[in-house]
């Protein structure tokens, strides 16, 4: 007898706690939502990436990327003075290479007297207590911007580009690099690396491995920045950056940096790839890093200059949301807004 069975009305089906349960309670002032919160960002979590170039006359801001310049050494400094005040822990160095030392083997790489080398003395004499974080990979140095060394039909190949990152490593080690931050996605290259530092006495530099990096269309501002796109013109980096459509396979190349000696691991890009990280956090417990990119970046920017978003909220919003993916620390062009408006308490 169907009909004598009383209507349940939806929120009362069994399987609803309502109106015992109303999870609205915990969000209905700031001092419940201030003692629930599960994740913050922090100026601590942030690593600021800057370009480096030979002289004030080279000094440009970046078209697709506005507020972010090439620095040469002496505004660098200025500018990296405002950074350490606010307390960014850590920056990660990109060097614009004049292309008359661009050559096919990227071998201004591993030049003891080169701009990275140069840049490293300088900060590290500057600033004792900022972190310095160098990129190890060819391509700011190579003719046709790929970051290997490649054979006649233009394949990267793997062990001899191996080679070259480790004199590259020992080269930036030497100069005061805290953190080596290879990010060309050879096979092997931590382990290789990791054994050179030890062997020259370098048991203290940290290996920062880009470990899931995909070939993405998010770096072409960045590749504009440091003067790599025109040499690369239509050539793309897919046989050794990751495909986009693979996530277990990260999964597989973090395992191997770390069994490699990486002591912190980076997925990268960032916010199309935050399931990388959480699943990598969920998997392995050593610092995951998230490289927040340059298109990334200029999207944000695009939007809030059009006036299609708020940027400051828009940006705190997308930072702390690497926080609950599972992210260590961000690597991010917004790291000096970001640090500026956390300080006026706008978090
Ligand atoms: C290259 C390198 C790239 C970035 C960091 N290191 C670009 C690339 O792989 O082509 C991208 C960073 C960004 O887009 O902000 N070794």
């Amino acid at each position: 007898m169907t009909s004598e069975i009383p209507k349940i009305a939806p929120s009362h089906a069994p399987h609803s706690q309502y109106p015992m349960s109303r999870p609205r309670r915990l969000r209905r002032s700031p001092f419940v939502r201030n003692l629930v919160r599960e994740h913050a960002l922090g100026v601590n979590d942030l690593i600021y990436p800057v370009f480096v170039v030979e002289s004030q006359a080279e000094e440009c801001e970046i078209p697709a990327m506005p507020g972010i310049r090439r620095w040469s050494a002496d505004n660098l400094v200025r500018h990296l003075a405002g950074a350490v005040e606010l307390g960014i822990p850590a920056v990660a160095i990109f060097p614009v290479i004049d292309p008359s030392l661009k050559t096919p083997d990227g071998r201004e790489a591993f030049n003891p007297n080169g701009l990275v080398p140069r840049t490293l003395v300088r900060l590290k004499k500057e600033f004792s207590q900022l972190g310095l974080i160098s990129d190890v990979a060819l391509d700011p140095y190579t003719s046709h911007g790929q970051d290997g060394i490649c054979d006649d039909t233009g394949y990267i190949l793997n062990d001899v580009t191996v080679d070259a990152l480790a004199r590259q490593s020992l080269v930036h080690a030497e100069a005061g690099a805290d953190i080596v931050a290879p990010s060309d996605m050879m096979d092997g290259r931590v382990g290789v690396i990791r054994r050179a530092l030890e062997e020259r006495g370098f048991s203290e530099t940290m290996i920062l491995s880009y470990a899931a990096k995909y070939a993405s269309a998010f770096y072409a501002p960045f590749r504009e920045a440091v003067g790599s796109a025109k040499a690369l013109a239509h050539a793309d980096k897919k046989t050794y950056q990751m495909d986009p459509a693979n996530s277990s396979e990260a999964l597989r190349e973090i395992a191997l940096d770390i069994a490699e000696g990486a002591d912190m691991v980076m997925v990268k890009p960032g916010l199309p790839y935050l399931d990388i990280i959480c699943r990598a956090k969920d998997r392995f417990d050593v610092p995951i890093f998230a490289y927040n990119v340059s298109g990334e970046y200029a999207m944000i920017k695009a939007a809030a200059q059009a006036g299609f978003i708020d940027e400051k909220a828009c940006v705190l919003e997308a930072l702390l949301a690497f926080k609950r993916a599972g992210a260590d620390a961000i690597l991010t062009y917004h790291a000096l807004d970001a640090a500026r408006w956390m300080r006026q308490g706008l978090v």
